[in-house]
């Protein structure tokens, strides 16, 4: 695992960076296999990278896109991260529908639909028995209490390591997520961080050990290469 992390002036900087890093691993995925796994994070940070995503020359048809994990709601409530993501981007591009993998939210059950995605995943990605995907490249985000995509302090969701898909909650409300497993089986994990509210939890997690179960980014240690983009004030208290 190779492991960098940027401290960017501003938010447009850390944008201009997320761009540049997804259009390298785009590239070498497609110079390498002639197609490219993107696994979308949620929540309001990645919003303008999505943006910007759209404006690129990209072989689309050559992309298929994933979610690292969903609130459990309508695909077109303001609170889904596939409404967020095809509103900044997916529908901007000729993305072929095909293409679009989102987490189904739809059966009245979360771990029924967590056990559809997963099915998904394996009719998607060719993988080896006993293994884990290797996405080309993920999106991460984490919140001022240490989650990732929607991995909390002290759930269950931590510890699943013999499925891809599980369901996480917060404050007790489901949500779907990728597991830690598949998330460091990927090439690639980018965290985009923003904001001071961050600037403790970002200490904890990068600067002092300790379980994963209080700061599960902890957890995120990609066999890949790990990239921490990380905007001046969450990390002002970084050393
Ligand atoms: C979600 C995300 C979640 C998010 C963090 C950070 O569904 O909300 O996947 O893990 O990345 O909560 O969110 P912000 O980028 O909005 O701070």
């Amino acid at each position: 695992m190779s492991k960098t992390l940027e401290i960017l002036p501003n938010l447009e900087a850390l944008q201009q960076r997320a761009v540049e890093i997804a259009i390298e691993e785009i590239q070498a995925a497609l110079k390498a296999k002639g197609e490219c796994s993107i696994v979308l994070a949620g929540g309001s940070t990645p919003k303008p990278i999505y943006e910007a995503l759209a404006q690129q020359n990209l072989p689309w048809t050559k992309i298929q896109i994933f979610w690292g994990d969903e609130r459990y709601v309508e695909p077109n409530d303001p609170q889904s991260n596939q409404r967020m993501a095809r509103q900044a981007w997916l529908d901007q591009v000729d993305l072929p529908a095909s293409n679009i993998h989102p987490m189904p939210t739809q059966a009245g059950n979360p771990w029924e639909d967590a056990q559809t995605y997963e099915q998904e995943l394996r009719r998607c990605l060719e993988v080896g028995t006993g293994k884990f995907p290797e996405f080309d490249l993920i999106f991460l985000g984490m919140g001022d209490d240490g989650h990732t995509a929607s991995l909390f302090p002290y759930t269950a969701a931590l510890g699943v390591k013999d499925h891809w898909v599980t369901v996480g909650e917060k404050d007790g409300q489901p949500r779907l997520t990728l597991t830690v497993p598949v998330i460091n089986a990927a090439r690639c994990v980018v965290f985009l961080v923003t904001g001071a509210n961050k600037k403790d939890t970002l200490v904890e997690v990068l600067q002092k050990t300790g379980d994963g179960l209080a700061y599960p980014a902890r957890l995120i240690q990609p066999q890949g290469r790990l990239w921490w983009l990380i905007d001046q004030a969450a990390g002002a208290k970084l050393s």
